[in-house]
Formats: C-alpha cells, structure tokens, sequence
C-alpha cells in the first residue's frame, strides 16, 4: 500500500489535521506541502520574506507551487517572528520542518539546522502541537561534519522534548546525483572517485520522499521513531549511475577516476588557510563535505560492524533514478541543483 493511501484509508482523523510546515520552499519542503495538502491536511507555510517574495502575488504564486498550503511571511531564526508572523495565535496539531542551511557552513548551520529548528519546537508547543515531524539525513549516522553535529543535537533534544516525533533521515535525493547529466550529455566523461565503487545509496525522489514524510504526521507507528529510508530497488554505485547515463544515451561508458588523495590535498590546504582567513575556513569545511560524500555510503550503518548495509536499509515509493535520468534526457524534467550543490 502507498504512503499516500495509507495516510487516507488508515490513521487520518475525521477533521482536517492543521500542519505548520517550515522549510516549505525547498526542494523536499515543497513536495511535503503537496503530499500533506493531498491527505487532506490544512497547510500553513511560514516562509522567509526576500524581496521577490514580498508581494501578494508572489504569495499566490507560491501556494499554488504548494498545492494550495498557506504562505506566511515569517523568519525562522527569530522565534519572535515565527510565533507572531507564522503561529498568528492559531491551534496546530503538528509541526513538520524540512528547514536546512543552504550552505552547510557550520555558522549557518547551526543557525538553522539546530537553532530555527528548536524555535520550531519550542513553537510547536506553544501551537499544542503533539507531533514534531522532522527531515534529517541518514549521514547524520557517523556525523564528522559540522551540519551533521547540529542535526544531531537537535534530533536528540526533539527526542527528549516530549512531543511525539518522527525523525527521518533519507538517503540521497535525485538532484544530488544528477549533476553530471550535462557534462555526459556534452561528450565528457564521468567523473569518479576511486574504483567508483568506494560508496553506493538507495535514492529517493522528492515526490516519494515528501509522501513519507507526510505520513508521519498521521501514522502513529511512525512516531517516536528514527526512521532511515531510501528509494525502491537495489543499492547504486556513482559507477553504476554513470553506465546508467551512457546507456541511455547510446554511448559507451567512459569515466575519468579522480584519486580520494586529491580531495585530502585539497581539505588539508584549505584547513591550513582557514586558520588565517574565515573565508577559506568556509571552503575548508566544503571540501570536506565533499570528500565525506565521496567515500561514505547513504545507507544504514550497522553500528556492531561499522559497515553500510544496502539489504537492511528500508525503501518506499516507486520513482527510480534511472528513470528520472531518462526523463531528464528527453526534456521531461529539470534538475533543480538550488544554491549550493553540495547535498
Ligand atoms: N541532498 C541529498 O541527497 C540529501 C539526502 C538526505 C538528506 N538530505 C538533507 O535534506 C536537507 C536538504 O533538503 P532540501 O534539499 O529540500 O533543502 P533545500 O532545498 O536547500 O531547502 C532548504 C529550506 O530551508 C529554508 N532555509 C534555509 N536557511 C534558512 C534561513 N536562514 N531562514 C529561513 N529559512 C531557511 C529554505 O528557505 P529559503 O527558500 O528561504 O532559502 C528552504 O525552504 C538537508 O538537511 C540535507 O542534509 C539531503
């Protein structure tokens, strides 16, 4: 049975739940206004103000990319603001937040995935909400980065706040592994670490991913849960999605390998750096984003091991990657890589 199905015929109550949604404008937040708004939930959206978003029509524009879920203007790093702007004294059953910093620069990161989501909580209870739905990341599991530290001290004070909570933590998503498309698509080879075999994920798309998480508000066996999931199917490598590309576009594979020494040469240049200029410390800490996503898998850690394991890592949803990939290809869909193409 779909999640979406699941959410109409089993556990959804007879009057329409009230939702505050945070993080509404980003790529999964928007698919959560949508699979929420489908279940027949009352979507209300506190959205940052920024200038091309300040007019009534904007606000129009996007609840409509919400499925119809209200916008308010309201900033998430002032609890102030949140409680009076975005709460405007109303009742809420739950609160979902799929807020994350868009730069995943520890400053910014703990201002927004730590701080604006523990103003949500504290939000969350003073709303009367008695479910807190939260998007985490399955990296979250061995956490050597700064981002993943926030989350990680968030996710356990939700845990010991009482309120029921769902902490999902997802594996990759599709845009994350599309940024190569273009480059294959021009004649170029694609890249890869190592072998191309050093990781593999089981990616989820948004619709899929905004679907289960919008489950969570009304299936109460998905409360008080850590909840990793991946997308449908087997486990696949960067390799894999490279033939994967070549295949579908006729050519045959070729790759360019990129040595995982190259990426410590470069985090350990820039950490040099950073002790003398805060910018570089920023790109420091970029690059070693990138190198934990270069040799970590997105799939359940099993802690007696220490090793990724693709059979234990539980799926939903039926989007493969691949077939985004094709879609792509055939100018059916765009890949939305945001501000930053780091996660
Ligand atoms: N990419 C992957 O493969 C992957 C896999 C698993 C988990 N994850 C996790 O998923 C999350 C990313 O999800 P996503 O791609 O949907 O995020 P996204 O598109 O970057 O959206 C981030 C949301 O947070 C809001 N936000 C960020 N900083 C803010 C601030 N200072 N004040 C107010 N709002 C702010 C953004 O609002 P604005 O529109 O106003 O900026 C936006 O609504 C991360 O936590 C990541 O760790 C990612």
């Amino acid at each position: 049975m779909s999640d979406q199905s699941q959410v109409a015929s089993r556990s959804a109550p007879a009057a329409a739940p009230r939702v505050l949604l945070l993080g509404a404008t980003g790529t999964i937040g928007r698919a959560t206004a949508r699979a929420l708004v489908e279940a027949g939930a009352e979507v209300v959206c506190p959205v940052r103000p920024r200038p091309d978003r300040e007019t009534v029509a904007a606000a129009v524009d996007h609840e409509g990319a919400l499925g119809g879920a209200k916008v308010r203007f309201a900033s998430v790093t002032d609890r102030n603001s949140l409680v009076r702007d975005g709460l405007c004294g109303e009742r809420f059953d739950a609160v979902v937040s799929c807020l994350a910093s868009r730069s995943g620069a520890p400053k910014d990161a703990w201002a927004v995935d730590h701080r604006a989501n523990l103003n949500a909580l504290e939000a969350a209870r003073e709303a009367g909400a008695g479910t807190f739905v939260l998007l985490s990341a399955i990296c979250v599991q061995r956490p050597l980065l700064a981002f993943q530290q926030a989350k990680r001290t968030f996710e356990a004070e939700l845990m010991a706040s009482g309120l029921a909570y769902s902490i999902v933590r997802p594996t990759a998503f599709f845009k994350s592994l599309s940024g190569q498309i273009e480059r294959v698509r021009q004649g170029k080879p694609f890249l890869v670490f190592g072998d191309g075999e050093l990781t593999a994920c089981k990616p989820i798309s948004d619709e899929d991913l905004g679907r289960y998480i919008a489950a969570c508000v009304f299936d109460e066996s998905r409360h008080n849960q850590v909840l990793p999931i991946g997308g449908p199917g087997p486990a696949i490598t960067p390799k894999d999605q490279g033939e994967a590309l070549f295949r579908l576009l006729g050519r045959s594979p070729r790759f360019k390998h990129v040595p995982v020494a190259l990426l410590d040469a470069i985090v350990g240049g820039l950490a040099l750096l950073g002790r003398i200029s805060p910018r570089l410390a920023e790109k420091a800490e970029l690059a070693r984003i990138g190198r934990y996503y270069a040799t970590q898998s997105m799939l359940l850690l099993d802690p007696a091991t220490g090793k990724y394991d693709a059979e234990a890592t539980p799926s939903t949803g039926s989007d493969t990657l691949f077939a985004y990939y094709e879609r792509v290809l055939n100018g059916e869909a765009t890949v939305e890589r945001g501000a930053h193409s780091v996660f």
